[in-house]
C-alpha cells in the first residue's frame, strides 16, 4: 500500500465542481487584483476567526512581517519566538530588522516554554509571538499574563491552525493581531501562496492594510512606502469555496489523530502528542517521538508509507542563526527533538484502514528493532 504525507488531491477531487466555478468567475471578470472574492473571502474568515478585521496579504512570512512593522518593531527591539517553529516566524523578526530571541519548547506539547520566557526578556523586548504549532494552542493565559506584565505585543502565529480552540475562544482573536498561511498543504490551503493577518484593532488593520498595498488607501495617493503583498483574487475565491468546509475537515483530522493515538498507546517506543486541557487541536500535524527514529522512517519508506519531520534541526541551530553562537544546551528539548520528533500523514481524507497499516508496520518495526 502507498501512503503520502499529504494528499491534496483527494480534497482537491471532493470539491472540484464548486472550485472550477469560482476559478472561471474570477477570468471571466478578469478580476485578479482586490477584487470581490478577495472581499468576500476576507469577511468571511474575519467571521470565521470572530475578529474585526481580516487583510488578504501575499503568504504567511510577508503577514508576520506586516504584522510587526504595523506594531512598530524596529532594530535594537527583541522579539521572542520559540525556538522549534518554522523559520518564518523568526525570519521575519530579523527582516524587520529586530532581534530574534529564541525561547526553548514544553517537552510533550512542542509549543513555546511559557515557564522560560521571563527569563529572556529585557529592557530592548518588545514582543512575542507564540506559534500554535501543528495545530495545537500554545499557553496563552500565561503568555498573555507576562505580555501584560512586561507591556508586551503579541503576535499570534497560527499558520498551522485554522479554526483551533483556545478555552472556547479562537486563536487569532488572543493577540494584539494574528498571521495565517494558506500554503497549500495547510488545514485551509490555497493552490499557490497566500496569508492573512487579523486583529480587533482599528488602527493596527488600516495600518497593516496599507504597509501590504503600497503604503496607500486611494490609489495613487500613497502616505509611506509600504510594500506589495496582497492575496491573490483567484487564491481568494478558492480560499472562500474551501472556508466551507474547514470545520468538516478540521473534525476529520480530530478523528484521525483519536484513531492514532488509540492504536500507538501501548508501544514503548513511542510518544505521543500531548494536550492541554480546554482546546481544540486541529492537528495540522501529527508529530511523535519515536525510539530509533530514522531507522523506522526507512522501515516505513520501504513499506509504501511516507513521513515527514517538522523540523530536522531547530531553529537556534540552523546555519541562519550561527551568529548568534547557540549551544545545544541553550534548548536541550529542541535539541532533543532533532532526533526523535516524526510527523506521521494526516489530512482530512485519510482512512482508518490505513492508519491501521501505518500502526502495524511501526509495530511490526520494533519487533525486530
Ligand atoms: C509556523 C509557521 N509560520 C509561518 C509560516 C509561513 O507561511 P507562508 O509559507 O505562507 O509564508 C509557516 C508556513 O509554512 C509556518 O508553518
Amino acid at each position: 500500500m502507498n501512503i503520502p504525507f499529504i494528499d491534496l488531491k483527494a480534497q482537491i477531487k471532493s470539491i472540484r465542481n464548486e472550485i472550477d466555478e469560482v476559478i472561471n468567475q474570477v477570468i471571466d471578470n478578469t478580476d485578479f487584483i482586490n477584487g470581490k472574492f478577495n472581499k468576500i473571502f476576507c469577511e468571511n474568515f474575519a467571521k470565521f476567526i470572530d475578529v474585526k478585521h481580516c487583510i488578504g496579504v501575499g503568504n504567511g512570512t510577508d503577514g508576520l512581517e506586516i504584522a510587526l512593522t504595523a506594531l512598530g518593531i524596529k532594530p535594537n527591539d527583541e522579539v521572542i519566538v520559540p525556538a522549534n517553529s518554522f523559520i518564518a516566524t523568526s525570519e521575519a523578526v530579523s527582516n524587520v530588522g529586530a532581534k530574534v530571541v529564541f525561547v526553548d519548547c514544553f517537552e510533550n506539547l512542542y509549543t513555546i516554554n511559557t515557564d522560560l520566557i521571563e527569563k529572556k526578556i529585557t529592557s530592548n523586548t518588545k514582543a512575542i509571538i507564540p506559534v500554535h504549532l501543528h495545530g495545537q494552542p500554545a499557553k496563552m493565559d500565561e503568555i498573555i499574563a507576562i505580555a501584560k506584565k512586561y507591556k508586551l505585543y503579541i503576535v499570534e502565529d497560527c499558520a498551522q491552525a485554522h479554526g483551533a480552540k483556545y478555552k472556547n475562544k479562537n486563536i487569532g482573536t488572543l493577540g494584539d493581531m494574528a498571521v495565517f498561511s494558506f500554503y497549500p498543504g495547510k488545514n485551509l490551503g490555497a493552490f499557490g501562496d497566500g496569508g492573512a493577518i487579523v486583529t480587533n484593532n482599528d488602527k493596527l488593520a488600516l495600518k497593516a492594510q496599507m504597509i501590504a498595498n503600497h503604503g496607500r488607501t486611494d490609489k495613487y495617493n500613497h502616505q509611506f512606502e509600504g510594500k506589495n503583498s496582497r492575496l491573490d483574487n483567484l487564491q481568494a475565491a478558492i480560499l472562500n469555496t474551501k472556508l466551507k468546509h474547514l470545520n468538516e475537515w478540521n473534525y476529520k483530522r480530530q478523528t484521525c489523530a483519536n484513531h492514532y493515538k488509540t492504536l500507538l498507546k501501548d508501544i514503548p517506543q513511542i510518544k505521543l502528542p500531548g494536550l492541554i486541557d480546554n482546546i481544540s487541536h486541529v492537528y495540522h500535524l501529527f508529530v511523535i517521538r519515536a525510539v530509533n527514529r530514522d531507522n523506522l522512517i526507512k522501515f516505513l519508506k520501504d513499506n509504501g508509507i511516507s513521513t515527514g519531520i517538522h523540523y530536522p534541526i531547530g531553529l537556534p541551530f540552523l546555519e541562519a542563526y550561527s551568529y548568534l553562537n547557540h549551544k545545544n544546551k541553550d534548548f536541550p528539548i529542541t535539541y532533543q527533538y532533532q532526533t526523535e520528533i516524526l510527523s506521521l500523514p494526516i489530512y482530512p481524507e485519510l482512512e482508518k484502514h490505513k492508519i491501521q497499516y501505518i500502526v502495524d508496520n511501526i509495530k511490526e518495526f520494533y519487533k525486530h528493532n
